[in-house]
């Protein structure tokens, strides 16, 4: 009986826990605005989330007021620690694996090491089966962060600026899913593309989706995230807007954008 139950507990884990990272190496287009209020919303909506912060500036692990001075994770990857070991519970009910400054260093430090690309992937994979969604918010570069992220990923969320330069380098991300498909983890697919910081007052936000739509059709989501400034204060109070600012623009449509990636990802 014992081991029925256990071999339920495996087959529900892959099915209720997604694994997913947000990335896009252009600096600045909203993949930690939306790591962090994605995952707030998402709390919200009842779910039990956890945020591995994989940006050595560590703005998701300072915005959800993580104690700085605890481990964090480049351990996982130097020390061989446990996940599970660094992860700090947060008010906000989102559960962190925070990140420092410390993990500058790790492209040259882990140059080389075997398959360190795999490591994330497997410190998850021995994560207990407590989460129904697991975000990862990568850094803005395709180093060995966001590779590992992508391959302990079932699915890629690219928050775009809704910009002319936005669309920059976009390209090179999705050859560098593909090439990651095809080496690394053939689970991983570009799933959804966020317009993020979109002023609706320009034309050219409306063109610059407008044209990502008619290149990616389905993949852009219906949702987009305004530019809202009480979304650039809730960092610097350290709360998810959903807490900071509830009937905000900004904690809407990250309300509005949980809502369809539910529906997707069900
Ligand atoms: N919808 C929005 N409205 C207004 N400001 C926003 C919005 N989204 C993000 N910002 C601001 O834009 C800047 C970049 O956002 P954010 O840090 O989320 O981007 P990022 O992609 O994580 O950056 P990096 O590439 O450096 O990690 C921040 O100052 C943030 O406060
Ligand atoms: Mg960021």
């Amino acid at each position: 009986m014992g081991k029925s139950r256990n071999k339920r507990s495996r087959s529900t884990r892959s099915l209720a826990s997604h694994v997913v990272a947000i990335a896009n190496q252009k600096g600045g287009s909203g993949k930690t605005t939306t790591a962090v209020n994605l995952a707030a919303a998402f709390v919200e909506l009842g779910k039990h989330v956890l945020l591995i912060d994989c940006d050595q500036q560590a703005n998701a692990t300072r915005w959800l007021g993580c104690n700085e001075n605890e481990s964090d994770l480049l351990e996982v990857f130097t020390d061989k620690r446990p996940l599970d070991e660094i992860i700090q519970t947060t008010d906000s009910g989102i559960d962190v694996v925070p990140s420092s400054t410390h993990l500058a260093g790790i492209d040259r430090a882990m140059a080389n090491e075997l398959g360190c690309e795999m490591i994330l992937r497997k410190a998850i994979a021995k994560l207990p089966n407590k989460w129904d969604l697991i975000l990862l918010d990568c850094p803005p570069a395709l180093g060995l962060m966001t590779a590992s992220a992508l391959v302990a990923s079932q699915r890629v969320l690219v928050p775009v600026e809704a910009k002319a330069l936005g669309l920059e380098g976009l390209a090179s991300l999705m050859m560098t899913i593909e090439t990651v498909a095809d080496r690394l983890n053939p689970d991983i697919q570009l799933d959804a593309i966020l317009p993020c910081i979109v002023d609706r007052r320009t034309r050219l936000a409306t063109e610059v989706i407008g044209a990502l739509r008619k290149r990616l059709g389905r993949k852009v989501l219906k949702s987009e995230i305004g530019v809202n400034i009480r979304l650039a204060e809730a960092f610097s109070h350290r709360l998810p807007i959903t807490s900071y600012a509830s009937s905000s623009a900004g904690a809407a449509d990250y309300r509005q954008a949980a809502m369809e990636l539910a529906k997707r990802w069900r």
